[in-house]
């Protein structure tokens, strides 16, 4: 039991999607990853918020617009609202989803800037960087393609060689082409800012030491730190679509300055929201007892756990005490690809299928480690219907019937083995410690053990033979009650992974104050609710509507 004085807080975030296309379902695995252990935090009693915001800034962002022939602001809101709206059904339980392109964020990103500038950790260099003289802006890596200065591949990035794998400057492609207007751009000379990461070596490894690192991501940042660490240029020239430099005309600052910041940004709206403002300062400084975690895929490695502690840690803000990564999710072993026809929008999955299956699909193949998951859709049908349908929601359906009709929807005061509801109680300490660690798939294996042995404990009372005898009459209401409360301790235990078909069954059971603990206090006695299926199966039209798009 959780009580008030150690009740943790814990802010929880989810990388910020860019604000330029819908979502897909990578990015719901990502958020449902979140979503499931926030979910679970707040079930066990800790005050856990989460927040998350679109990430608005940047150059695609800003030629998205050009394309659309709409303003970048209008761009954004439009995304906005339709991100919003897609979590929502989701049920990704954000306490605030804002933008990065807000008064917050500018103000933040500012104040940070400062800090930066005011330790010497600001650098000031003249770069040379190719430029596109008809759409007069410079091209960052991915806007110029040429041939490989190494081995003269063509069509090549401006950043590495696909073919020979050699990283390179953009100015030493060979035969080099604007992606944006074909045009060939020129070499330009422009003053850059530059965070001083090759300083904080020290300050990076004792953040490293002191947080909650999954083990080859660990690996990952010790490579990184072994070899030199560039200073991380944060500026870009007009035009561009973000926040201008304070002191520096007509220069930005780069999208990834300030979308991380976006987090205390968004954290710091939420408690204007709810009237808490005051309490930002306090949750933020180095020594606060609050907790942060960080959920990202990982693509996005470098900028969690290189620059942005330091960029805290050398402002005076508190550092996160977790980054937590996961995998890419590819569909049916291969890449998802909206070109190659193997992709699955979330607007789409959501037309056809209730997302607590894919919530449910998700977890079970979620652990701790960083290797992509695959959402093989013919696996994700058998899974919803074994598990959820023949497994958990059928313990409910098998028992509810004698409830119902014969014991007027009332409970037993007698349950027929307390000591099987003690077992259950037991493995609910496993179940909470492998949450906690984020070990989602062995958590689910837990819990579908225990639906197994409530289904075998029904099958061996075999209540529906025994109802036939009107002396069995008690034994039968005690056998029932004993079985719904072995469903409602699974339910409890799948509540953060499944909180629409729970939240149905919370609604059969009478129930409203859903906490982990009251699995301790099994139901006697009390009325029930008239059944109604929790969960239905998953049939093969599903499956292809999903895949038609
Ligand atoms: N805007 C940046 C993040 C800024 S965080 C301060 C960004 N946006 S993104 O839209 O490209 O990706 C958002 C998150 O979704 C990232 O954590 C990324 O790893 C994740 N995913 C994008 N595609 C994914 C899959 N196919 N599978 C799982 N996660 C994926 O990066
Ligand atoms: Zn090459």
């Amino acid at each position: 039991m959780t009580q008030d004085s150690e009740k943790r807080s814990i802010l929880v975030t989810s990388a910020l999607p860019y604000a330029n296309a819908p979502l897909h379902l990578g990015h719901i695995l990502e958020h449902t990853q979140t979503d499931i252990w926030v979910r679970y935090q707040r079930l066990y009693g800790n005050n856990c918020t989460y927040v998350c915001a679109d990430d608005a800034h940047g150059t695609p962002i800003m030629l998205k617009a050009e394309e659309l022939e709409i303003t970048p602001e209008e761009l954004i809101a439009s995304i906005y609202e339709e991100h919003k709206s897609t979590f929502k059904e989701f049920k990704i339980s954000h306490d605030n989803f804002y933008t990065t392109h807000s008064e917050e964020n500018k103000i933040l990103s500012e104040r940070i800037f400062f800090s930066l500038r005011s330790k010497d950790l600001i650098d000031q260099k003249k770069i040379n960087q190719l430029f596109d003289t008809k759409k007069e802006m410079f091209l960052s890596d991915r806007y110029v393609k040429g041939s490989c200065p190494v081995c003269h591949e063509q069509d090549q990035y401006g950043d590495n060689c696909e073919k020979c794998s050699a990283t390179y400057d953009a100015t030493e492609l060979k035969d080099p082409i604007s992606v944006i207007s074909g045009s060939k751009p020129i070499i330009k000379e422009s003053e850059h800012l530059f965070f001083k990461l090759s300083k904080l070596k020290k300050e990076i490894i004792n953040w490293l030491n002191n947080s909650n690192i999954q083990e080859p991501v660990r690996n990952k940042i010790n490579e990184w730190l072994q070899g030199e660490l560039r200073d991380w240029d944060i500026s870009r020239d007009s035009p561009y679509f973000g926040f201008e430099i304070p002191d520096h005309k007509d220069k930005y600052f780069y999208v990834w300055l300030d979308a991380p910041i976006g987090y205390l940004a968004s954290h710091l709206n939420y408690l204007k929201k709810i009237d808490a403002e005051s309490n930002f300062e306090a949750f933020w400084k180095p020594d606060s007892s609050s907790e942060v975690f960080h959920f990202i895929g990982k693509d996005i490695m470098y900028f969690h756990t290189l620059f942005f502690p330091v960029m805290l840690s050398e402002s005076d803000f508190k550092t996160p005490d977790g980054v937590f990564v996961h995998g890419f999710l590819t569909l049916n072993g291969e890449k998802m690809s909206k070109s190659r026809g193997n992709f699955i929008s979330a607007e789409n999955y959501l037309t056809n299928l209730d997302p607590d299956y894919l919530r449910y699909f998700f977890a079970s193949k979620l652990g701790t480690g960083v290797d992509d998951i695959d959402l093989n859709l013919e696996d994700f049908k058998q899974k919803s219907n074994s598990d959820l349908v023949n497994k958990y929601a059928n313990i409910a359906s098998r028992t509810a019937r004698f409830l119902n009709k014969d014991f007027g929807g009332v409970l037993s005061e007698n349950l027929d083995q307390p000591e099987l509801l003690e077992e259950f109680e037991e493995k609910a300490k496993t179940i909470s410690g492998l949450y906690e660690k984020l070990e989602l798939s062995k958590a689910i294996k837990e819990i579908m053990a225990l639906a197994d042995k409530a289904n075998q404990y029904i099958d061996s009372k075999e209540p529906w033979v025994l109802i036939k005898d009107e002396s069995n009459k008690d034994l039968v209401h005690a056998i029932c009650t004993t079985s719904l409360n072995l469903f409602r301790i699974i339910t409890i235990m799948l509540h953060p992974v499944i909180p629409g078909f729970t939240n149905k069954a919370f609604e059969f059971l009478n129930e409203n104050n859903i906490a982990w603990e009251n699995m301790e206090t099994p139901l006697t006695g009390c009325k029930i609710n008239e059944f109604s299926p929790i969960v239905t199966r998953i049939d093969e039209n599903h499956i292809n509507n999903l895949l038609g798009n």
